[in-house]
Order: structure tokens, then C-alpha cells, then sequence
């Protein structure tokens, strides 16, 4: 009885195994010579110029001192280290080979053309919503306007088995929810827009939303926060720390310039997706974004606690007569106020500290991060620079800083472990792009 059940319960295995073999194997697509990549109207090669720096494409598939979209470009995980693969229309080592129809099936499917699975890290679980349209114009622009260069694609640091492509199949078919974008009745047609572009092409969720252990986003904690190359992306949800109520056009301003006059500024990963992503949409899609996350985050327009708040913070911006007692109050005025203090000094871009993301987060990450290492122009603001204090300022320091900006300025709580966070993010961090 025992053994029949066994081999019963052996039947079903194999059964399973025989039908996720036949769910994992995918065809090859027949290989295309550069002749048939075909003649694209310039308007449709503009179009596909524009969704695909919002899309970052440029971003994950160019090294760092390596040729536009030839690959190679690492990405840690934690599970190993993967390369991004030659995205030229190369014909040997890029995509020359693709037809139209391969490219697609890539983007929506996770499958390159020769039938094998990809990585995750190629966030096709959010481009599967894009159109065919939307597609085929990243595919015109490719074939038409970048450059073929052929390579060597550097072998993916991963253990065994891991590194096996057909278990992908397995992931894909426990977390993947592969299929166009389904617009959502209940909304207008611009937040639907902003859905598209947020959850497809722009695929915000990649970084704002927590992953489980697989490393699968986790689809009932959308946009929750999470960390990301040792940043912290905050939650995009009600749950967003910002004492200053964000507002449409606040996430607008945010999209476009990187910075905001209340929330802070868009550094670390975020900095691409703004300076060589999303600001290049047209203006319509901006707005809809906007919506969109105004929306999720529970934003209203004009919100009245707005200017209450940042006047109550400016007041606190005041020299503190008692500010020789305390290291921290003592380099701030020394090292950042000259710049940060001033009030008039908020509409030119340089924040005010107490209502700064930075400094209402969980985590001191972020703002670490911006002391040692400052921001550059791509970054932040165009035309403003702050400096990184990484040679200037030792761990005591900074962190004495950054406690006193925490409990002075932003009014929040400690946060745990601040000593040992700037330690390890002077030693290990910013993570290597
Ligand atoms: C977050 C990083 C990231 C972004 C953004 C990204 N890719 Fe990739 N892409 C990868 C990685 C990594 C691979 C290789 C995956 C693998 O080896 O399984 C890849 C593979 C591909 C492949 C398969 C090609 C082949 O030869 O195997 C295509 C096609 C592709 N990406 C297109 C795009 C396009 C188009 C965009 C922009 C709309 C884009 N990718 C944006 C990381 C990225
Ligand atoms: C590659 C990772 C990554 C992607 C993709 C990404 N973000 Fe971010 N985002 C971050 C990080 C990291 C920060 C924190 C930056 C900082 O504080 O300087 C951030 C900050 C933000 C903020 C500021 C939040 C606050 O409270 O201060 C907004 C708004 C935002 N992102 C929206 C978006 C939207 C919309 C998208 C998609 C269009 C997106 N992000 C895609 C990593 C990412
Ligand atoms: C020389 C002027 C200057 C000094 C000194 C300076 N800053 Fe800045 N800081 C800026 C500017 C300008 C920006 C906006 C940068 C941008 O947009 O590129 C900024 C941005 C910031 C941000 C915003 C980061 C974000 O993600 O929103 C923080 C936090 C910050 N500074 C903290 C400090 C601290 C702490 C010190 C002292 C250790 C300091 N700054 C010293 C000019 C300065």
C-alpha cells in the first residue's frame, strides 16, 4: 500500500517534471541577417529613442567605461553577480540577429532568441505590459540608431545551480505575471497612462518595491520601500516618510529636475532613472506619472500642511545658541550650514535639512551617503554641486552629524546602528556602477 502510494506520488513527479520540460523548452526563432532588420519611418525611431531611455535600457547595458549598449554592465544580486548582455545590433555577440518578433518575445517572455531563459535582472516581469507598438519602436530605434560593436560577454558569477538558465522557466511560472498591461476601469485615462509606464516600461516597482527570498518582487507590497546597492528607495505608498505631504506636481518636478523644494533630491539610482530616463517622456506621460503616484501615495494637489510644516522646520534652521555643547550641532555649523541654513537659499535647491527625505527615512543610508561623496551635476540639480566629505570628516563625525540632523532637525528617532552603518558605507559603498 505504502509503495504504491510512493510510486503514485513518483508518477506525479515525473509527470510534473515531463510537463515543466515541455513549459520550459522554447523554440528557437530563426536567426535574420542585417538586410531584414528593415526601414524604419523617423518618426517611429524617435519614439523608440525616447521609450528607451525611459526604460533605462542604455543604463544596464553599457559598462562602466564600455561602449553604448555593448553589455557587460555588472549587476550585483544577491545571489552572484550577472553581466547584461550586448544589446548593439551586432551580429555575432549582440541582437543583429533578432527579428522584430525575437525581440518581443525577449521583452515579454524573458526568452532570448535561441530559446534560453533569462535572468530577472532584465526586469521583463515589468516590460511583458508594454505594447507590441511601444516594443517594436525600442526595436527600430536599436537597429537604426545604435552603433554595432561586437564583444566578449563576461561569464555571470553564479553557483551552481543557479546559473542553470531552464530553472528560470520555474521562477518565472511561480512569480512572473506575464501579459500586457490591463487598464483599471475604476481610474481616469491618465492614471491608467501613468500605470503603464510606472508598472511596464519605467518599471518603478524594480527598485521601490520589497523582493522575497527569490528575489521576486513582492506583488502584495507594492512600491512598500526597499533597499537597493545599499540606497534606500522609500515607500511610494501612504507609508512614504516625508514629513511634507508630497504633492502631483511635487512628483512632476521630481520626474523632470531630480529635485523637489520639500522632499530632497534624486541621488544614488534614482539619479539615472531621472537624468537619463524618464524626463526625456513627453510632458503627457510626466503628468500621468505624476498621477499615477500621486494616487498611491494619497496626495492631494495643493495640500495646506505644506507650507505650515516647512515653515515650522525653517524656524528650527535658527543658530542654536547652546550649538558648542554638541558635536554634531557644532560641524553642522561648521561644515553644512553655510550653504544649508540659509532659508532663502530653499528655491535655489539646496535643501532644507529637517524636512529632507534623508533625514525622515528609516534608514540613514541616504544621507551617508550624500555626506561622503556629495552630488554632481548629473545628479542633482544642473549647475549645483555639493561636496563629498568622505577625506574631510572621519566616521565620528559624520555620524555625529547625522544624529543631530535626526533628532534636532527631522525630530525623528534615533537610528539604530548609525555608527556602524557609516563605517560599512565608507568602506563598502557606493556600490560599483
Ligand atoms: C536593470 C537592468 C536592465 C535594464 C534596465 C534593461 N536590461 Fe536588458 N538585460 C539585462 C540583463 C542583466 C540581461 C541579461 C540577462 C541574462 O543573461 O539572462 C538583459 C538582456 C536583455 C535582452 C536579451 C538579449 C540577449 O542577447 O540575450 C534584451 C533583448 C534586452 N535585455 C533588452 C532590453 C531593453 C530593450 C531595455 C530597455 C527598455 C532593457 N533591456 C533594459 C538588464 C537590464
Ligand atoms: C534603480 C532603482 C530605482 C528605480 C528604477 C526607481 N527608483 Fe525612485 N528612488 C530610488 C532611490 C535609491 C531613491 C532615493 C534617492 C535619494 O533619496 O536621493 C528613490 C527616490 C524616489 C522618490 C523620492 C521619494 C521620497 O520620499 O523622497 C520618488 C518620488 C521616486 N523615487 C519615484 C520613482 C518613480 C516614479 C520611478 C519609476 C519611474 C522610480 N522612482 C524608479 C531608486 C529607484
Ligand atoms: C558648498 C555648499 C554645500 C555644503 C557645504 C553642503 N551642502 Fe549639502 N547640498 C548642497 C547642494 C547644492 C545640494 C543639492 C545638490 C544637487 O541637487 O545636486 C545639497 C544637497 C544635500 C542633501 C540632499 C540629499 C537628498 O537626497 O535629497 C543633503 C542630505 C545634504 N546636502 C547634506 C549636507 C550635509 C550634512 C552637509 C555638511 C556635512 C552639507 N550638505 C554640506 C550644498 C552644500
Amino acid at each position: 500500500m505504502l509503495k504504491n502510494l510512493f510510486l503514485g506520488a513518483l508518477a506525479i513527479g515525473v509527470t510534473g517534471a515531463v510537463g515543466f520540460g515541455v513549459y520550459a523548452y522554447k523554440s528557437p526563432i530563426a536567426a535574420i541577417t542585417s538586410d531584414q532588420h528593415g526601414d524604419f519611418e523617423p518618426e517611429l525611431v524617435e519614439k523608440g529613442r525616447v521609450l528607451a531611455s525611459a526604460g533605462y535600457c542604455a543604463t544596464c547595458h553599457t559598462a562602466s567605461d564600455g561602449e553604448p549598449y555593448a553589455g557587460n554592465y555588472a549587476m550585483q544580486t544577491g545571489f552572484g553577480t550577472l553581466y547584461s548582455t550586448n544589446l548593439t545590433p551586432a551580429m555575432e555577440t549582440g541582437i543583429g540577429s533578432y527579428s522584430a518578433e525575437a525581440f518581443r518575445r525577449a521583452m515579454h517572455e524573458g526568452v532570448d532568441r535561441e530559446g534560453r531563459h533569462l535572468f530577472p535582472a532584465f526586469p521583463y516581469d515589468h516590460f511583458t505590459k508594454m505594447t507590441d507598438e511601444d516594443v517594436d519602436a525600442i526595436y527600430a530605434y536599436i537597429m537604426t540608431e545604435v552603433a554595432p560593436i561586437e564583444t566578449v560577454q563576461t561569464p555571470n558569477e553564479l553557483p551552481f545551480p543557479l546559473d542553470q538558465r531552464f530553472l528560470q522557466a520555474g521562477w518565472k511560472l511561480l512569480f512572473a505575471d506575464l501579459g500586457r498591461f490591463e487598464p483599471d476601469s475604476d481610474h481616469s485615462e491618465a492614471w491608467n497612462r501613468g500605470a503603464y509606464l510606472a508598472e511596464g516600461l519605467t518599471h518603478c516597482g524594480a527598485c521601490h518595491t520589497p523582493r522575497n527570498a527569490l528575489g521576486a518582487e513582492k506583488t502584495s507590497e507594492q512600491y512598500a520601500g526597499a533597499q537597493i546597492d545599499r540606497w534606500s528607495a522609500p515607500a511610494l505608498t501612504a507609508a512614504n516618510a516625508s514629513s511634507v505631504p508630497w504633492t502631483a506636481s511635487d512628483f512632476k518636478s521630481y520626474l523632470v529636475k531630480g529635485t523637489t523644494n520639500y522632499h530632497g533630491v534624486a541621488a544614488g539610482p534614482m539619479g539615472p532613472v531621472v537624468h537619463e530616463g524618464v524626463r526625456d517622456l513627453p510632458e503627457d506621460d510626466i503628468d500621468a506619472l505624476a498621477i499615477y503616484l500621486a494616487d498611491k501615495v494619497g496626495a492631494t494637489e495643493d495640500d495646506p500642511a505644506q507650507s505650515e510644516i516647512v515653515l515650522a522646520s525653517l524656524r528650527k534652521n535658527q543658530p542654536d545658541p547652546q550649538y558648542r555643547r554638541d558635536l554634531g550641532a557644532r560641524l553642522y555649523a561648521t561644515a553644512c550650514a553655510s550653504c544649508h541654513y540659509n532659508t532663502a537659499l530653499i528655491s535655489q535647491g539646496r535643501p532644507d535639512l529637517g524636512i529632507n527625505s534623508a533625514t525622515n527615512l528609516d534608514t540613514p543610508n541616504n544621507l551617508i551617503h550624500v555626506i561622503l561623496d556629495g552630488m554632481n551635476a548629473p545628479e542633482g540639480i544642473s549647475g549645483v554641486v555639493m561636496p563629498g566629505f568622505r577625506d574631510a570628516l572621519s566616521d565620528t563625525e559624520i555620524t555625529a552629524i547625522a544624529a543631530y540632523l535626526r533628532d534636532k532637525r527631522a525630530g525623528q528617532p534615533a537610528w539604530p546602528n548609525l555608527a556602524e552603518t557609516v563605517a560599512d558605507l565608507r568602506v563598502n559603498g557606493p556600490a560599483a556602477h
